[in-house]
């Protein structure tokens, strides 16, 4: 039994799954996003933890959160998730390098509510270089809230690129920070993905330009909030 845990996986110890059924809440067009995605998607798992994407959601209103950078789009529960929490003028660009999983397996439930789905704009390609396209446009400091849950050898660099595009005062929130406990375990840092999360911990721990804190929610949520 693991204390670190995404709600939907049996191996979830007492507490951990207490707190999640006290904190996650789901629309029935996530419910159904949820199961589709569990019962038919490739790589299932990586389905975003229920409790972390509504903490996500409660930040979102309680920012007043309208612009949101959502890195690693999967089927779309993630980009599902703060769409319904942004307000009908919010947008939600969600980054896939391949949006194959998004289109098969998500479009087909998400466009059910055409009002939340319009607030959602896909971006394909290397995450990297999406969010550098969106600075080169000159878009840095116009978004609120930032969701990273890419690929993990990039998440110092999307880290980065976040904390650039965030205004002042915004929130990223780094998924998968735990990484089922791995980071903890100097022995298992020898494994490159491990390694990439371990040193951003350390980064955004000492990182000056943001306050942050590292929550065992989910995989683990490192939040940060932009100086
Ligand atoms: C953990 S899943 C995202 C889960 C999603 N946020 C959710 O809540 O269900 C990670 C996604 O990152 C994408 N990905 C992998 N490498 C990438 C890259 N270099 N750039 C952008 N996306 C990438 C994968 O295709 C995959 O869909």
């Amino acid at each position: 039994m693991s204390i670190v845990a995404k709600s939907y996986e049996e191996s979830a110890d007492p507490v951990v799954a207490y707190c999640a059924e006290h904190t996650a809440v789901q629309t029935p067009l996530q419910a159904e996003l949820q199961k589709e995605t569990l019962t038919n998607a490739p790589h299932s798992g990586m389905l975003g933890a229920p409790e972390v994407l509504t903490f996500g959601e409660n930040f979102i209103k309680f920012l007043g959160a309208k612009r949101v950078l959502d890195v690693g789009t999967f089927t779309g529960a993630s980009a599902l998730a703060w769409a319904l929490a942004v307000p009908d003028d919010g947008e939600v660009f969600t980054f896939d390098i391949d949006h194959a999983n998004y289109r098969k397996f998500g479009v087909p439930i998400l466009s059910k509510c055409e009002k939340t789905f319009k607030k959602i704009k896909p971006v394909e390609g290397p995450g990297v270089e999406s969010l550098d396209k969106l600075i080169a446009d000159g878009q840095s400091g116009t978004f609120d809230f930032a969701f990273i849950d890419a690929d993990k050898a990039n998440y110092s660099n999307y880290y980065e690129k976040c904390v650039s595009l965030l205004r002042k005062g915004g929130v990223i929130f780094v998924d998968n920070s735990l990484w089922d406990g791995a980071v903890c375990d100097p022995a298992k840092r020898t494994d490159p993905r491990t390694a990439a999360i371990h040193e951003m911990n350390d980064k955004i721990y000492q990182d000056d330009r943001t306050y942050s804190a590292l929550l065992n929610l989910g995989d683990g949520i490192h939040m940060a909030f932009k100086k």
